[in-house]
């Protein structure tokens, strides 16, 4: 991977790799085994403290003093975003959609605990609200820094070109091979990332996104072109392949952020059976298409999958009353 890149430390790495031993032996399939990238270990962690290492660091190269980025109510990007900029004494931004709740709760309380600035969309256009902001820092003489939603460009992929690196090296020391690599996908730079170093590695492994929303169509050529933008960004010589790209909309169930029955059966499973949490809007419906495939003997009991947990925990807390509610 090109080293020319600006980078700072924001992440506990390598985050670890661990057997599912209980859930597999509850589930009866194959070996599970989850990577956790909910312990980052940012302000409470998640996928988008790896890009912001690349993105806070490209922003600090261009001397920017704010950063402004975008996301709905419980963005976990937003949370992480404001933790960086706090971390490496930028102003912070952010741009939410909708509207204000009657309570902030979850990621958005821990946005005003980490003095970020909220600016409600409402029905605005997220990216021109952006750019207005942009234009009112200069006048006032700040350098700003757009990240773009979800931290999704070449350079917040890069992050996860070299996450899949690091697991691949895990995986080697554990003797395990996965025959999938299974997680949730939404702006699609995680997935990106890791169809891009798949590629460079040549890891024959299935890198299957869950999608949290979108046609699987849609979001496949968006994580293509963004894997090939990485490629290129990153000067690797290697071809990326469509049939790299696997993204399941099976589980996206009631739509973006809304919890069923099958993600709070896996949210109560993670939690019972291994102690870990997961979210209610992204890893839930990841692990609960994973859980309904494992059902489907998609796998035999020799074969190992990888659960790759992208955090977003604190989501939990504005879904209490729903995850109580039997
Ligand atoms: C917890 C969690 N998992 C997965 C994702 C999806 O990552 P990406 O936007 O890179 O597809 C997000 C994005 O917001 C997230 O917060």
């Amino acid at each position: 991977m090109a080293t020319n890149l600006s980078r700072v430390s924001l992440a506990h790495l390598p985050t670890p790799l661990q057997p599912l031993e209980r859930l597999s032996r509850e589930l009866g399939g194959p070996q599970l085994w989850i990577k956790r990238d909910d312990l980052t270990g940012l302000a409470l962690g998640g996928n988008k403290t790896r890009k912001l290492e690349f993105l806070m660091g490209e922003a600090i190269h261009r001397q920017a003093q704010t950063v402004i980025t975008a996301g709905s109510v419980q963005s976990n990007h937003a949370r992480q975003t404001a933790a960086a900029a706090a971390r490496c004494g930028l102003r912070c931004i952010l741009v939410l959609s909708p509207m204000a709740p009657a309570e902030p709760e979850g990621n958005l309380f821990l946005d005003h605990l980490l003095g970020a600035q909220i600016r409600w969309a409402g029905d605005r256009d997220r990216d021109e609200f952006m750019q207005q902001i942009a234009d009112q820092e200069r006048v006032a003489n700040r350098t700003p820094y757009i990240i773009p939603y979800g931290g999704s460009n070449a350079l917040g992929a890069a992050a996860y070109f070299e996450a899949m690196h690091e697991m691949v090296r895990q995986s080697r020391q554990a003797q395990v091979e996965f025959d999938s690599v299974v997680f949730a996908s939404s702006s699609g730079g995680t997935q990106s990332g890791m169809v891009a170093g798949s590629a460079a590695m040549h890891y024959p492994g299935r890198i299957v996104g869950m999608s949290v929303d979108e046609p699987s169509d849609m979001l496949a050529q968006r994580v293509l072109r963004l894997a090939r933008l990485t490629i290129e960004y990153l000067d690797v010589r290697v071809e990326v392949s469509e049939d790299r790209v696997i993204v399941v909309d099976d589980y996206v169930g009631e739509g973006y952020a809304i919890m069923g029955e099958p993600e709070r059966e896996a949210i109560d499973l993670l939690a019972r059976f291994e102690g870990i949490l997961l979210d209610p809007v992204y890893t839930a419906k990841a692990m609960a298409g994973l859980i309904d495939l494992v059902r489907k003997k998609t796998w035999r009991q020799d074969q190992a999958v990888l659960f790759w947990h992208t955090g977003g925990a604190p989501a939990l807390f504005a879904y209490r009353d729903r995850l109580l509610r039997r």
